[in-house]
């Protein structure tokens, strides 16, 4: 099977629709790249949905490697993207640098995702200047939640100008978070590389969402999420049905014991 290259993530950009999903395991990664998604981002949602934290702040760069060694480890098509937490380059682009060599050294990932404006701009230089791919990400930053006071949408007509001094530092890819559908076509016709959307309407190169939503496992209704099936009703009936199984004397049966 091909592995899915950065080079053919550009070449999509107005010919197929790219698509995401994350994934911070090895079986839901499996599952993801066999179903045939692009991009398996590890991203650090894994923060909300598999630590049960109120944000994705606490996550920290030993924790999301951990995350991404067991998402490599499955993928055999998609490309693996690690998402570069908060804490990880926010100091200086050397401590940027290092924890993005990490993500490809340890974790496996082919690429890493950064969260940031302007204020990145630089360490996306420096990172492809030394080969490690980067995806931008723009709008709803998670990682300023405190700051921007929720997740909120974020109408900022400046925007098409980041995305564009992104593009011009080498993202290979820009995620648009919660961005108002005007605006995030306008920044996809701005730019020659693809752009991501969350939130963010049709008018985009392609569409990444948290997995366990789309399954109905984060307890998260979201106006842009579609959820396809209520995993949460349907394991949590698989495990009422195995209590009450073994409660009465069910299970195991006798060709479910050894003779
Ligand atoms: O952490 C994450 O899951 C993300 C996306 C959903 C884009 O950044």
């Amino acid at each position: 099977m091909k592995r899915i290259t950065v080079p053919d993530i550009v070449a999509r950009k107005g010919k197929e629709k790219i698509t995401s999903l994350t994934a911070y395991d090895y079986i839901t990664a499996r599952i993801l790249d066999e179903g045939g998604v692009d991009i398996i981002l590890v991203g650090d949602s894994a923060s909300m949905v598999m630590q049960g934290n109120e944000s994705t702040i606490p996550i920290t760069m030993d924790e999301m490697i951990y995350h991404t060694r067991m998402v490599s480890r499955a993928v055999r098509r998609a490309l693996v993207v690690g998402d570069m937490p908060f804490g990880s380059y926010q100091e200086s682009i050397s401590e940027g640098v290092r924890n993005a060599i990490r993500f490809m050294k340890e974790g496996g990932a082919h690429a890493v995702k950064v969260e940031g404006g302007m204020e990145v701009v630089d360490l996306v230089e420096r990172l492809t200047s030394f080969g490690i791919p980067v995806m931008g990400h723009i709008g709803l930053m998670p990682q300023r939640v405190h700051q921007l006071g929720g997740y909120k949408l974020v109408r900022d007509e400046g925007m098409v100008e980041v995305a564009k001094a992104l593009e011009e530092a080498g993202v290979f890819a820009i995620v648009l978070e919660k961005v108002p559908v005007d605006i995030a076509r306008r920044i996809t016709e701005s730019v020659s590389i693809p752009t991501i959307g969350i939130g963010a309407g049709p008018h985009v190169d392609g569409q990444v969402l948290v997995f366990h939503d789309i399954v109905g496992l984060s307890g998260m209704k979201l106006k842009f999420v579609r959820q396809y099936v209520d995993g949460y009703a349907i394991f949590l009936d698989a495990v009422r049905r195995f209590v009450e199984d073994v409660k009465e004397g069910l299970f195991p049966s006798e060709e479910e014991s050894y003779g």
